[in-house]
């Protein structure tokens, strides 16, 4: 008969714990312009600070310092599918908007094709002409049942002529 030392149980409790804590997960990092809070770490999956799940723009404040833009500037935009999510049966997306507050129009979309885990995204938009504080808010739609549908990241901007 087959014996299961207690501390081999307890191994394989955890590991199964992680793994489903794991997959009910995804993140998102906002690399450039910088994502509010901080980038530490997003060499790894799974990274506490690339994990908003409260739109628009998840639950660090708006920082003073943004990075200065020109009205109708074309803006590169990359950012980090930290932790991968797809489904091939319904392939979710990334888009990338500008706004403020609670109001943001999308400037593009990216397809999730399926990139593995740590996967960069370089997307280039025009800023809108208009001019003060704003965010660029990027956002993960995992359309994956078994995750959150939503992760959200933003990067506060100053949209202003030099
Ligand atoms: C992106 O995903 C969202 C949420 O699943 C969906 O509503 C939207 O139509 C998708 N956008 C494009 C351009 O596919």
């Amino acid at each position: 008969m087959a014996r299961f030392p207690i501390e081999e149980i307890f191994s394989l409790c955890i590991l199964v714990v992680f793994l489903l804590f794991e997959t009910c997960h995804a993140h998102l990092c906002l690399i450039s312009p910088t994502q509010r809070g901080s980038l530490a770490g997003i060499n790894k999956e799974g990274n506490d600070n690339c994990f908003q799940i409260k739109g628009p723009c998840g639950k660090l404040p708006q920082s003073k310092d943004g990075v200065i833009v020109r009205p109708g500037q074309t803006l590169s935009v990359t950012f980090q599918k930290n932790l991968d999510h797809f489904l091939s049966s319904s392939p979710g997306n990334f888009t990338v908007a500008f706004g403020r507050a609670t109001t943001f129009q999308i400037l593009t979309t990216v397809p999730d094709k399926g990139e593995k885990s740590l996967t960069l995204y370089t997307a280039l938009v025009k800023i809108p002409l208009v001019k003060g504080s704003y965010a660029i808010q990027v956002i993960y739609n995992t359309n994956n049942p078994k995750a959150p549908a939503q992760f959200f990241q933003c990067a506060d901007i100053m949209v202003e002529n030099l």
